[in-house]
Parts: C-alpha cells; structure tokens; sequence
C-alpha cells in the first residue's frame, strides 16, 4: 500500500464539475416531455382545511392539474419494521386528509407546463382554514403538559442523586437552544420519471438506497424497480438524510399523469417542511468531590418534535461517557409543537448536549476554583463508563495539550475581565468535543479497465464532504494510479448498496469496502496474467507483483491494460462486502478540543471571535485537506449555533418569520475570526476497522458554542445559558 497518497492534502476530484457548472444537481435533469410541480402551502400551523378552491388557478396558463386531498392518490405510510430498521418514526403522507399540523405543510400541488406557470397558479389557489391556536414554542409546549420520555434512551449507572446530595460541590443549571435551520445551499429538490412501472428520481438526497426504499414502501411496489440517483448534492447537513412530503407529492404526481415531474422545495418553505433541529432544554447536574473529581452527573433534556412524526435529540449522547464518573443519568423527553418535523442536523444531541455539558463543566470548575483545562484534564477517562468499555483509541489528552500549547492557555489570566486588547477585553474559553464512531454494512465493486483506467462504484454519495476523492484515494493506494486515471461513481441506487451520507460514518464505512475490493480487482489482473493466453501464462499469481499500475513477474512488468488485451477482457474487478460489526470489546468514539478567544468592545457593544485552535482525533486522516475542511466548516457552523442561529416564529400564527437567507443569521465574512487553526492527530484506530478511519463531518461543531459562551463568560463575567448569545444579554447589569 502506497502511504503518500492516504493523508495527502488532495484538492476535490469533482471540484471542476462544480465549479464550472456542469456538475448536474437534482433539479438539472430534463426528462423530456418535463412538468413543473409548485406546492401551495399552509398559511395557518394548526387546525383544518374547510374548502380549496381551485376553479381560477386551473384556468391559468399552462395548468395540467391541481392535486390536494380530495384527488391525491392513496399511497403507504411505512411499515413499522422498515421504520425501526432505518430508524426512523413512522410519518404522515402529504395530503392524507385536511388536517394542518404546521404552518408551510403542503395543501395542494400545482403541476404546469413551466415552472413559472406552476408558481403563479400555484399563487391563485384559494384554500379556506379553520384554525386553532398553535403551540409554538417548547415553553408554551411544557406549560400545557408533561414532556414524554424516551424511555429507550435513559442511562443510569451508580446513585446520581445520593452522590449528588452528599458530595462537597455542587452546580444547576438549566440551558436552552433554539430550533435551527439547515441551510443548505442546493434547496430540496425532486425530479422523477415513470416509466413501465419503474421509477427513476433525481434526489437531494444523502442517501439513496434508503430514499429507494422508502419509496418503494410508499408507493407498495418492488425496490428493485427503483433507481434514485444524487450524483451531486449542495450540501444537506443532515436535512437531506430522509424523504421529505416534496418526494412523495413529486412522485405521485408524475405517476398520475404519466409524465416526468419536477418539484423544487422553495426556500421560505425549507424552514417548515424539509426538517431543523429541535429546540432544547437541558438541565444538568454536576458535583465533585474536594479534589475536583466529578461524582454525580445528571443531563435531562426535553425537545421540541412535531404533532406528525417523533424525533427525539440524543442530548445525553456524550454526556453518559465523555468523563469518568460513577454516578450518571441521562433522560431524554420530547414534548409536541405545530411545526415540521425536527430532523437530525450536524451533530444532533451532540450540538445541543455538549452545549450544556460543555458550559456547566466550565461552571464546575469556576466553583473549584480550578483551571477549566485542568479540570477536564483531572477528570479524562480513556474507558466508557456507559458500557463499561475501554474506548478504542483515545487521544484526548494529547488534542487537550496541542490546542492549549498552539493557543498559548497558559498565558490565560483567570480573572474575569482581566485581559484587553486596546479598547477590547478578551475572553479565552475552551470546551471538548465528542461524537461516536459508526459504520454501517456497505458494497463496493471496483474494476481494473483496459483502457487504463480503474473505476469504482458504490451506492453512497458525497455530500460536499469529498467522499469522491476519498475514495479515489484509497483505490490509488492500492493500485499506484494517479487519481486523474481513477473513476469514481456515487450516488446512483442501482451500485453496489451503500451508506448514508450522515452520521460520520460514510468514511469508515466505505472505504473499507473500496479498499477490499480493489484488492480484489488486483488480484483478479494477476489471475488473468497466468491464465492460458496471459502475459504470464503458467506462472504462480502468488509471485506477481502490482506496483505504480504495473504487473512484475519473471523479471518482466506489463501495464494492466496489457494483461487485459492479451485475453481480450474488458476489465478485472473485485467486488467486497464489509459488515458493521466492530466486535463488543471497545467503545467507539471521537474526541478533541476547541480553544477560542472573543472580544467584547464594551464601548460599541461588539463581541467577536478572534482566533480559534482546534485539536481532533478521529483515527487515520486520509485527506487533510478535505478533512481540515469539515473541521474549518463545523467550527463555523459552531459560532454560528453560538451567536446567530435561531428560526423564529410568530406566536401569533405558529410561522417562522425569519425564513430566508436574508433574515436568518449565520457568520458572514465579517464574522470570520482572523485565524482558525485545526490539528489533526491522524492516529489510526485499527480496532475499529483495518485502515483506521473514523469519520469526520460532525465533531468539530460539538463543543464549539460551550467554548464560545465560556469565552464570553471569561471577557464579561455574564454566564449566557440560552442560545444563541446576544448583544443584549451582555450590555444588561
Ligand atoms: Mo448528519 S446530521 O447525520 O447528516
């Protein structure tokens, strides 16, 4: 294996097709004889559809037909066993009947010849509503009734309340998030096109042998006479893991009419119908002992889900196992409001969980009288205390010594308020971050070409991250083929099945796959090399060697494409299935530290982030590029989740308000710290597969708002506990 090319800063295979335009996302595919479909959207968050009146939209230019609940076909909720499978709740098909759950749900679909044609009818149908007052907000939620828990996701190990009540220190606290809006920059889309009862559909889509699936459930017929096809996907932050009512209503409509449809989510309602991330409230307990060691931990945590499906946020996720203690609950409850269905949204639990833990950690170690650093430091477990498990490779400590040296922590004066910069004071906070290693059950077939080439398939797809390249990569490890001469093919349901782009598992759990198959592709050339007719027929495939793409036996080599052509074969391929299964012996996680200083110009009232040093450990590193890019973009997002990020709604009406990209807030270029440093320790973590990867889209967002807040904490002695953190919560006495 060739190390040069693994962990090598290589630029995207597919960045000319994206940046020259010719990169086709789901809304550039023209099926001939193309209709456009433009949903009408509820304007009320609760309550019933009394009439829909579409007598002057259907005479509207271009109209082909107008679908709503009256004439919508009958399709299938899915089944209750798919739904645990894939681990999502079962859900309400778009116009089953005249109830409105949520402002933005879809009460009728347009179908036109244009997509202009489709919006303006779409504008002149007439829907009356009986409404009721919505509940809008997880307060309003939890001051009309109990939140439910989850029970499957309550830890409790050892007696958190006895250690708790008896110990020398103790803190309480209670921090809130708001709901978020993933904000992708290619809006949902669906192009799809029946054909002799086949279903071909282009999807934003982060997963398109589960969006297969899923629709063949919906629609009751055979996956096998499903493609969907996401070749490239602008970015989904999770919003695009699962199908949305736009899919199904798309589909259904194309199939009515017996002619391609296209539908494309419009941004407004991309903040009501595609998914956000809930909003919390977390409480948390903490005590130590006189030495600073924790004794008790508790984390209960209520979000926000919706009157039509459940999503429950893993708050607890890192709470059970980040730091060694032998008293810890975890509880998780939901309560329901009239919007869309929450989805998950980089890092879900872990963005809001480690917000909270991550802050009342800092709280704890102010209480001591401890440096926050030290106190993590004194509190380090290398085991997991939730499943009594050493993690498998673990280098905390380690990321905890390189951030603080590059950030100069021991510089920090602890006093709050003590340390300017001109007219600015300075806050210096830091927070860990924590995700879990996943891999799922993958595919993969790669084949060596006569023509030259090498190409690889499997049915995952990348999301932005550079899963294309990575891929790329790992069949240039084994093959020593320059990536130019290395196809890579994603995205298309019909490849060898694939995971989701979610969850940080598609690294680990693609390449593997990738990794054996090209293994097997090599193997396959040498077979056909000493086969009869072969270059070196009659010799031991054992002796040969595959070196820079070259075949060497017998003090000879032959170029690939030559073993090929002397037995006329098209290609030599390999084909590999790699499992889930990680052995039950270690825990798998990811860890890391981000230290950042803000400044806070009391004068003009101005807070921002100057500088941030990040330190990840997430195993074997195989772009460091691409990977410093995930990192450098989730710190971002971070700040954002720290000091902007918050859907609002009217409580008036149940609409969100600020539901564009006008409006809803997220870090500009002004916003940008004027450094990011992020440290990438790349140690492979072998136990969790053979070349050591373990993922890396969502941690470097976990942890960021706590070390922000704590930052801001440390510059203005104000403790901002609700996200995110305003001007105003700093300027009040
Ligand atoms: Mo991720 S939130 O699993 O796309």
């Amino acid at each position: 294996m060739s190390t040069d090319i693994i962990g090598a800063a290589k630029p995207r295979i597919d960045g000319t097709a994206k940046l020259s335009g010719s990169a086709p996302y789901a809304a550039d595919h023209y099926p001939a004889n193309l209709a456009y479909a433009y949903g009408v959207f509820s304007t009320i968050a609760a309550g019933e559809i009394t009439s829909i009146d579409v007598s002057q939209a259907k005479k509207m230019p271009g109209v082909i037909e107008i679908f709503h609940h009256d004439n919508f076909p009958n399709l299938h909720r899915t089944p209750s066993s798919f739904v645990q499978q894939n681990k999502v709740d079962e859900t309400r098909l778009p116009f089953e009947d005249n109830h409105v759950y949520y402002g933005g749900q879809f009460v009728a679909l347009v179908i036109a010849d244009t997509f202009e044609n489709a919006r303006d009818a779409a504008y002149h149908v007439d829907v009356a509503y009986r409404a009721k007052k919505p509940v809008t907000s997880l307060s309003q939620a939890l001051a009309q009734g109990e939140p439910k828990p989850a029970d499957n996701k309550k830890h409790e190990r050892g007696d958190p309340d006895t250690a708790y009540s008896g110990a020398a220190h103790k803190i309480e606290a209670t921090y809130t998030t708001p709901i978020e809006t993933h904000n992708p920059m290619e809006m949902h889309a669906t192009t799809a096109h029946w054909h002799d009862g086949h279903l071909t559909f282009y999807e934003a889509s982060q997963g398109v042998v589960f969006a297969k699936h899923t629709m063949a459930a919906i629609f009751g017929i055979n996956p096998a006479r499903i493609d969907a096809r996401a070749p490239y996907i602008g970015s989904g932050f999770g919003s695009k893991l699962w199908i949305w009512p736009h899919a199904v209503a798309c589909a259904a409509a194309a199939r009515e009419l017996d002619r391609p449809v296209q539908l494309v989510v419009p941004r407004q309602q991309m903040f009501t119908t595609t998914g956000h991330r809930a909003a919390t409230q977390q409480k948390i307990r903490l005590a130590t002992d006189d030495d600073g060691k924790l004794v008790s931990i508790s984390h209960d945590s209520i979000n926000t889900t919706s009157f039509v499906n459940r999503y429950v946020e893993s708050c607890g996720s890192c709470t059970k196992s980040l730091y060694g203690c032998d008293n810890v609950r975890i509880t998780e409850s939901t309560v329901q409001v009239n919007h869309g269905t929450p989805t998950s949204m980089r890092a879900p639990g872990a963005a809001q969980g480690l917000f909270a833990l991550e802050s009342a950690i800092d709280e704890m170690a102010e209480q001591i009288g401890m440096d926050p650093l030290e106190f993590r430091r004194r509190n380090y477990t290398a085991r997991d205390g939730s499943k009594d498990l050493p993690f498998s490779s673990v280098h905390l400590l380690e990321a905890y010594d390189k951030a603080a040296d590059k950030f100069g922590w021991s510089k920090r004066n602890p006093k709050i308020g003590s340390m300017m910069r001109g007219p600015e004071i300075l806050g210096w906070g830091m927070a860990a971050c924590n995700w879990e290693a996943m891999k799922r059950d993958c595919d993969a077939r790669v084949s060596l070409r006569a023509d030259g080439t090498a190409f690889a398939s499997c049915a995952t797809q990348d999301i932005g991250t550079g899963t294309y390249t990575i891929v790329a990569q790992t069949v240039a490890s084994l093959t020593g083929l320059p990536l130019e001469r290395i196809e890579v093919e994603l995205g298309n349901s019909s490849y060898p099945k694939g995971p989701l782009s979610g969850g940080s598992w598609a690294t680990a759990t693609a390449l593997p796959a990738i990794h054996n198959a090209t293994a097997k592709a090599i193997d396959a050339l040498k077979q056909h090399a000493v086969e009869e007719d072969g270059v070196l027929a009659g010799r031991d495939a054992g002796q040969l060697e595959f070196v820079n793409g070259k075949l060497h036996g017998n003090g000879r080599s032959f170029s690939f494409a030559d073993v090929l052509k002397a037995r006329k074969i098209g290609e030599a391929f390999g084909e590999a299935h790699t499992n889930a299964a990680s052995g039950d012996e270690y825990s798998f996680r990811s860890f890391g530290a981000h230290f950042v200083e803000i400044g806070w110009d009391p004068g003009i009232s101005r807070l921002r982030v100057h500088r941030v040093v990040s330190a990840i450990d997430v195993g074997q590193i195989v772009n460091a590029k691409t990977a410093a890019n995930q990192v450098e973009g989730a710190i971002d997002m971070g700040i954002g989740m720290a000091l902007f990020e918050q859907t609002e709604y009217d409580h008036r009406t149940g609409m969100p308000i600020n539901n564009n990209y006008a409006e809803y807030l997220v870090p500009t270029h002004l916003d940008q710290p004027e450094s990011v440093d992020v440290i990438l320790l790349d140690h492979p973590d072998t136990k969790f597969n053979e070349l050591g990867v373990r993922g890396i889209g969502e941690i470097g967002i976990t942890g960021m708002a706590a070390a922000v807040a704590n930052a801001v904490y440390h510059a203005t002695g104000k403790r901002v506990r609700d996200l995110p953190i305003r001007i105003e919560d700093l300027i009040q006495t």
